[in-house]
């Protein structure tokens, strides 16, 4: 039997994932981007902590074909030549460039998973759904973990849907698998809302506040399921 949890803030995360298919989700909207980058032609993303580490990254490998993305209270970052929505990460912006990368909450969700050791960790999104879903299905490990970024330490009703997608689909892909109470939670919620998941995910806190600074169609976009089959993996620092 193989076991899939969740963990809805990273604060749940321990040690000792060496062993654990790992999976971290920022749907608004840091997975969300990294997934349309990786499809817009972009060949790596870097995640760092903080706007200064990204800054490292760039001197230390050269201007040349290295760009800077991400946000902090959800804008670009000065100086920066990306900000966070998905929508700035074309094949014309991105094309053949690694991003040095850094978020308020989903570049620190990914950090603190590889830091509790796991060797890969999946990004997944509404937009990779289904191709993550497969590869989980794929996969002989007996322990899944499906971190969900959260916002500022808190739950956020986005990523917890998410979470309860994959759960969903992959106990129906995969008899084998075996829910924890708070995947079935997770996936009750998501089947509860499946018919109308633009309008749950545009009901959150997180989503709300991007509406009102302008980033509505953010929200819309990063609730469509299925729009990529790419799977975004997190390993040796960077994301291919
Ligand atoms: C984050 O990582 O905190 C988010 O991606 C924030 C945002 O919506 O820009």
């Amino acid at each position: 039997m193989r076991r899939l949890d969740i963990a809805l803030t990273p604060a749940g995360v321990s040690g000792g994932l060496y062993e654990t298919a790992a999976v971290v989700i920022d749907v608004l909207r840091a997975t969300t981007v990294i997934v349309r980058a990786l499809d817009a032609g972009a060949k790596r993303i870097i995640p760092t902590l903080d706007p200064e580490d990204a800054i490292r990254v760039r001197e230390r490998l050269g201007r040349d074909g290295v760009l800077l993305g991400g946000e902090r209270n959800a804008v670009r970052i000065d100086g920066f030549d990306l900000d966070n929505s998905p929508a700035s990460y074309t094949p014309e912006s991105v094309g053949g460039a690694t991003i040095a990368f850094t978020t308020t909450n989903g570049t620190r969700a990914l950090q603190r998973v590889a830091n509790a050791g796991a060797p890969r960790v999946i990004c997944a999104a509404f937009a990779n759904l289904a191709a993550v879903v497969d590869r989980l299905a794929g996969d002989e490990r007996a322990h899944i973990l499906i971190v969900c970024a959260g916002t500022e330490g808190a739950v956020s009703l986005e990523d917890t849907l998410c979470a309860g997608a994959i759960a969903a689909e992959l106990v129906v892909r995969d008899p084998g698998v075996t829910l924890t109470d708070g995947a079935r939670a997770a996936a009750l919620l998501y089947n509860g809302v499946r018919e109308r998941l633009v309008e749950a995910v545009a009901s959150g806190d997180h989503a709300q506040k991007l509406a009102s600074m302008g980033f509505a169609a953010d929200v819309v976009a990063a609730a469509q399921r299925n729009v990529s089959t790419a799977v975004p993996v997190y390993s040796d620092a960077e994301i291919t």
